[in-house]
């Protein structure tokens, strides 16, 4: 057995999203979602397995890190100790190339590469689909980093049948910028935010019925590569989960300022001809889905509102992969 690992995941937005389960303990969603892998955000992470160790530790960018996320990492990684029938503790590095917890989907880069490397480290030999499963546990939208491209996270009927399908390598011209306006820790964690959406939103089962022909929408765009009719659904989809926020109790909103300056900025270069269009998660950051060969034309355009360091011009992005001793030494 090779007791350790170090596995790279990229993190994915969603165009269709995932917002809310209809199983907390097994993270069942309540719609099937689709994302795009992206290329420059994503997480290392390193795992080993000794007997030495008598509990669980986790350090994250280098700091130990408490017991309550260790706790979490604890009970994720006892989801491949039961499978392995082992208790070796585990020793977990990770490193975030992705600012944490600010609607930039760290959770689903961190479990996706946790899972790729802790299926390693105990030699599961897990194929995909099934470590897809896995890293659903850990976050929803990890599910769907184990591939890259377009990703759909079937919803499925159980927990063994609610994995990722790779839809599309993304390889046409397709990319996006990312306007970072706040990568602050925000207030209310998407696990809260969903759950308190479900609970007390009257908009939320209209939410749930729209997403569901959305995504065979988007897919049939997808299959024909429709760009326009691509960013149309993907725009109007964000535009709904949005929505359902605003209709809770009590109500809540990721939005900021400037989130709304750049949506405004983005639909003001589609009127000039730019197809782009844009998307939002649990946080202010607004994403903007373009033609990578379009991407510096649409950031120059935001750069007069932006500095420099919050835009992040990015491609499709791999699935995971292991990372060589060299790799991880730079
Ligand atoms: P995000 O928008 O970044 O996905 P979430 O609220 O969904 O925000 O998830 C953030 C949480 O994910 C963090 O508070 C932490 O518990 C977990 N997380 C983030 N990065 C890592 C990592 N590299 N390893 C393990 N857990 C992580
Ligand atoms: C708005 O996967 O972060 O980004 O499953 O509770 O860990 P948990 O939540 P998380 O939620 C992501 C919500 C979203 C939409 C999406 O990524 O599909
Ligand atoms: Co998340």
């Amino acid at each position: 057995m090779p007791n350790q690992a170090c596995v790279r995941a990229h993190t994915n937005i969603a165009l269709i999203k995932y917002w809310g389960k209809r199983d907390e303990t097994y993270f069942l969603p309540m719609n099937s979602s689709l994302s795009m892998t992206l290329d420059k955000l994503y997480t290392d992470t390193m795992v080993v397995f000794d007997e030495a160790f008598s509990q669980d530790s986790f350090y994250l960018n280098g700091e130990k890190q408490g017991e309550k996320e260790t706790q979490k990492i604890s009970k994720f990684i006892d989801l491949f100790r039961e499978e392995k029938k082992t208790a070796l503790r585990a020793r977990v590095e990770s490193i975030n190339h992705v600012p944490t917890a600010a609607g930039l989907a760290s959770s689903a880069s961190a479990f996706a590469a946790l899972a790729g490397a802790a299926n390693l480290a105990l030699g599961l030999d897990l194929d995909p689909q099934r470590l897809s499963t896995f890293a659903r546990r850990g976050s929803g939208s990890a599910t769907r980093s184990i591939y890259g491209g377009f990703v759909e996270w079937d919803m499925g009927t159980c927990s063994d049948d609610s994995f990722a399908v790779p839809v599309d390598d993304a390889n046409w011209d397709i990319g996006m910028v990312i306007v970072a306006v706040n990568q602050k820790a925000k207030e209310v964690s998407s696990r809260i935010g969903m759950k308190r959406t479900v609970e007390t939103s009257p908009f939320y089962p209209a939410w749930v019925e729209s997403a569901k022909k959305d995504i065979l929408d988007i897919k049939a765009a997808i299959a024909t590569k429709d760009f326009i009719r691509l960013g149309e659904i993907t725009e109007a989809n964000g535009m709904k989960m949005h929505g359902t926020m605003l209709g809770a109790e009590p109500p809540f909103s990721y939005w900021e300022p400037d989130s709304i300056v750049a949506i405004k900025t983005a639909q003001a270069l589609r009127k000039q001809g730019i197809p782009c269009y844009v998307t939002m998660d649990a946080g202010p950051n607004v994403k903007v889905l373009c033609r990578l060969s379009q991407a510096e034309t649409i950031k120059e355009a935001l750069l007069e509102h932006f500095t420099e360091d919050k835009l992040i011009i990015t491609k499709p992005g791999k699935g995971i992969r292991e990372l060589t001793a060299a790799e991880r030494a730079v």
